[in-house]
């Protein structure tokens, strides 16, 4: 394990918060033993994971036999940390998963295509001006002293997660090998039912139209931010000082990025991941 900074390290090619690694937990997940019925949700950070984590909970529990968990963060947590009370392979079925991993990361068992996969990107801009925003509430990131030292630092992939670029290739480029559904932030604001339908039927759960409503309305910004069990807002002040309900829109990057940043982006983007033919919604 390489100590990059005061709080990141790098281990198997991946950036992890350095107070939060444990390397035998990650080392384990290859033989972590998967079941059929798991879900995983991946996410790169500041894509909308807790987002999405309510939608799958949401659609879960309509549909029945989900074990009641005190928040979502309990009902579905990162894979990479290992929880306090409960091991994992304790859990009842269905067990719901978040990561922030890359596939070399994931447990091996992923690739008998049987578990199902969710992975959600978010256009790199407002990704950036999310996580920039982040990193200046969360007690476990530096820091930035400014938005161009957080741009910096993002771009060469010195962030919780590494970078966003191979993470998005690494991911599309093995989506053979899993049983995944691609979704994007985007798509999911401009329709939220019919993401919520998409991803409905990729999980296999018959849901009631007014159901469906339902899960859509538990959902959007405005409900969720008042949803103690989904809002994250029990996780204590001392570590996150802000909300992680911010803004939820497309296109704030334009109140944080100069045209040379915007630039900049676009000319990566070009160069790292043309050949992925991705279709970013900016606005
Ligand atoms: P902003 O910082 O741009 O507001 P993650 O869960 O991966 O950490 O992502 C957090 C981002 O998702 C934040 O973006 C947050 O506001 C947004 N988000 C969370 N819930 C949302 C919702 N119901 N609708 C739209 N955006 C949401």
């Amino acid at each position: 394990m390489e100590h990059i900074s005061d709080y990141l390290c790098r281990y198997k090619n991946y950036i992890f918060i350095s107070c939060m690694i444990n390397a035998e937990h990650i080392d384990s997940l290859q033989s972590f033993e998967i079941r059929d019925s798991d879900i995983f949700l991946v996410t790169y950070p500041k894509s909308g994971t807790i987002w999405t984590q309510q939608i799958i909970i949401s659609i879960c529990e309509l549909s029945g036999g989900l074990n009641e968990y005190p928040n979502n963060y309990e009902q579905m947590p990162w894979l990479e940390y290992m929880e306090s009370h409960e091991p994992y392979s304790l859990r009842p079925s269905p067990r719901l998963f978040s990561s922030h991993l890359t596939p070399a990361l994931m447990p091996l068992g992923l690739k008998d295509k049987k578990a199902k996969v969710i992975y959600v990107m978010r256009n790199p801009k407002d990704n950036i001006a999310s996580y920039y925003h982040f990193s200046t509430v969360c007690s476990y990131m530096e820091t930035p002293k400014s938005f161009d030292q957080f741009l910096e630092q993002y771009l060469t992939g010195n962030v919780l997660g590494a970078s966003w670029f191979d993470h998005i290739r690494e991911w599309h480029s093995k989506k053979d090998q899993y049983n995944i559904l691609f979704l994007t932030y985007e798509d999911m604001i401009l329709d939220l039912k019919a993401a919520v339908t998409k991803i409905c039927s990729f999980l296999g759960k018959n849901l009631s139209e007014a159901d469906v409503d339902e899960v859509v309305e538990k959902a959007t910004f405005k409900t969720m931010k008042k949803d103690q069990k989904a809002n994250y807002e029990f996780i204590p002040k001392e570590e996150i000082s802000g909300n992680f309900m911010r803004k939820g829109q497309i296109g704030d990057w334009k109140n944080v990025f100069t045209a040379a940043q915007s630039q900049r982006v676009d000319q990566l983007l070009q160069e790292k991941l043309c050949d992925l033919s991705l279709k970013f919604i900016w606005e």
